[in-house]
């Protein structure tokens, strides 16, 4: 696929998981594989776009012609997207950015002792990523996910008004073969007005014709 309407613009994708340390050795972390951002920036990329792709720790090599800046943390996501995000004309919030980071953490690894049965680590709410920049001045055309598990489309939509976003493309995560850690995906990508379908495919394929949605409605 490939839009001489892309060439000169900067596409800004974020991708993979995000982790939160507990201490110098342990994390919160979650199973994304980082597949379907890298996905899109390769099509993105393809399609004549300049991409930069904020990745979480992932295990992928990076799309060819790709910018990729590496981080860890939400934290780290979030000054990196705000950074590249406010001079992009599109900007997809692929990651599956932790919700709550630990409070304090540990200078040095946390000991276990006899008399402890249990322990407690304090979680402090996260940045929402595509939200902020969904709130920038110069705001990009801003694409979400959502990945549900039931109601779909009410959760969805309203991600789509709560985050002041352009896009949100739905993958049902409870359905196997596809989302999460899954090389295909099936999404159904809703405007405020409008709903598409984009059918189970490889995310490679799946890839291609949202960047090919998305650049239909940049119109
Ligand atoms: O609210 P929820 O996490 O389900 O929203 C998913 C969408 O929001 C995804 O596009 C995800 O990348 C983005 N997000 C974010 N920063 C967060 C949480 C989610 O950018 N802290």
């Amino acid at each position: 696929y490939q839009n001489d309407k892309l060439s000169g613009q900067h596409w800004v994708i974020t991708a993979g998981p995000t982790r939160e340390a507990i201490d110098p050795v342990r994390y919160i972390s979650n199973h994304s594989s980082g597949k379907m951002g890298f996905s899109l920036a390769q099509a993105a990329q393809q399609a004549g776009a300049n991409v930069t792709l904020i990745a979480g720790p992932v295990h992928l090599n990076t799309p060819q012609s790709v910018k990729r800046i590496d981080v860890e943390s939400a934290e780290q996501m979030h000054k990196q997207a705000l950074t590249y995000a406010n001079e992009a004309t599109v900007f997809i919030s692929c990651a599956a950015v932790a919700d709550y980071r630990v409070a304090q953490i540990a200078d040095h690894k946390i000991k276990k002792t006899d008399d402890n049965q249990e322990m407690q680590i304090k979680l402090v709410k996260n940045p929402d990523i595509v939200a902020d920049v969904a709130q920038l001045t110069n705001k990009p055309y801003t694409v979400g996910f959502a990945a549900e598990t039931q109601n779909i489309e009410q959760y969805a939509l309203d991600k789509l008004k709560r985050k002041n976003l352009d896009l949100i493309a739905a993958n049902n995560v409870a359905t196997s073969g596809q989302g999460f850690n899954s090389d295909n995906n099936a999404l159904t990508v809703y405007s405020t007005n409008n709903k598409f379908d984009i059918d189970l495919a490889d995310k490679s394929l799946v890839a291609q014709q949202l960047v090919a949605l998305i650049a239909e409605q940049l119109d």
